[in-house]
């Protein structure tokens, strides 16, 4: 019997290989309707034609995810509230800039049983605080959030090749699992941690340190200083995590969401691509009109959740103890030069 009806909210790089891999488990078990929905902010192509329209034509996401099937039951939709009607399971992939809009726009309009995961990495910054990505989808919609982060970079996935990631869950250990099986594949093994903070707060601030292992990479400084700016940086998200939520846990920080995620993304993601060219340049060109060069319609989060973090550095007088984050974010604005990644790192504390 078909009970479960999934929506992907999201339809950028990560957005289409998810929507892909959970299309592909909703076809082999009995429980899930065929079809998934995808919500498309939809743009128009330079060849005329509507991304939705180009998508459901061709079952490849031309723009975000070029020359992948995405499977003939993924069906794009521009339309929000269409995308999520009847839906048991949301997934949310978009940059996290968007979600707090598109949750406003989702109020009193999705199910009130229906369970949620975010796959965003990023955070939003209120008065009294931080707020994870998960907390404000909770928040606005009332609905059960779960998340699911790990060294993922979406390229390799769709090519179905090996990786591994983690969910975290709050109370709903059966809603991670259940979660953990639609995302299941022989290619994408994903395992469940009852740290649902920890394990959202890895996910968003590698984005960081990437940004800072890119800087290293554009100022030639060679792999001993990159592994060092990893494990400082790694470092500061585990003492950022804890400061803010004492229940992060120290294993978790072992799982893929964890060190596996700081390495790929400092290897071969976006953020450091990004960050490497900055530093070619000096700094002379914004990371804004290189993201829009190099990404051609991509988001990096790095240096949007670099600035949110400062904020918190900033209000709790943490800045000091905290020096690639707060040297990461002064760079990107102009306020340091690019070398200071190093010569700031140079003085960090050196403890674990
Ligand atoms: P992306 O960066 O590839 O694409 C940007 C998306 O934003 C596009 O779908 C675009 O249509 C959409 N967009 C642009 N303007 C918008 C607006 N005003 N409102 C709503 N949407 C708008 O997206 P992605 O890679 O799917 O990233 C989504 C999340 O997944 C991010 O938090 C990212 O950190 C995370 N993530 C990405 C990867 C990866 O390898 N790409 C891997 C793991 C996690
Ligand atoms: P980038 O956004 O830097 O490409 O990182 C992707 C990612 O999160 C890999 O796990």
């Amino acid at each position: 019997m078909k009970q479960e009806k999934i929506a992907v909210i999201g339809s950028g790089n990560w957005g289409s290989v998810s929507a892909k891999l959970v299309a592909e488990n909703a076809l082999s078990c009995p429980y899930y309707h065929d079809e998934v929905r995808m919500w498309v902010y939809e743009e128009i192509l330079p060849s005329g034609e509507k991304l939705t329209d180009v998508i459901n034509n061709t079952h490849e996401n031309v723009k975000y995810l070029p020359n992948i099937n995405l499977g003939l039951n993924v069906v794009a939709d521009p339309e929000l509230h269409n995308a999520v009607k009847d839906a048991t399971m949301l997934i949310f992939v978009t940059p996290h800039q968007f979600v707090e809009g598109i949750c406003k726009r989702l109020q009193g309009n999705v199910r009130h049983d229906a369970k949620a995961i975010s796959l965003i990495k990023g955070m939003e910054v209120k008065k009294d605080g931080p707020c994870m990505i998960s907390s404000l989808i909770t928040e606005i919609l009332g609905i059960e959030c779960c998340v699911l982060m790990g060294a993922n970079i979406a390229n390799e996935i769709a090519l179905e090749k090996f990786s591994e990631a983690t969910i975290g869950y709050r109370d709903d250990k059966k809603a991670a699992e259940k979660w953990g099986e639609l995302f299941s594949k022989s290619y994408f093994h994903v395992n469940i941690v009852n740290d649902v903070e920890g394990v959202e707060l890895c996910g968003t601030l590698k984005n960081i340190v990437a940004i800072a292992a890119g800087l290293v990479d554009g100022l030639q400084m060679g792999n001993n200083t990159k592994a060092a700016i990893m494990r400082i940086g790694l470092r500061e998200m585990r003492v950022f995590s804890k400061l803010i939520f004492p229940s992060v846990r120290d294993s978790t920080f072992f799982e893929s969401c964890g060190v596996a995620d700081v390495i790929t993304t400092c290897l071969g993601g976006r953020n450091r691509k990004v960050a490497e060219a900055f530093a070619r340049h000096d700094g002379q060109r914004s990371f804004d009109e290189l993201e829009a060069e190099l990404l051609q319609g991509q988001k990096l989060q790095g240096v949007s959740t670099a600035a949110e973090i400062f904020e918190v550095l900033k209000a709790r007088k943490w800045e000091e103890q905290f020096p690639l984050f707060t040297t990461v974010h002064k760079i990107a604005t102009g306020i340091l030069p690019v070398n200071a990644v190093v010569k700031y790192s140079e003085h960090a504390p050196r403890m674990v």
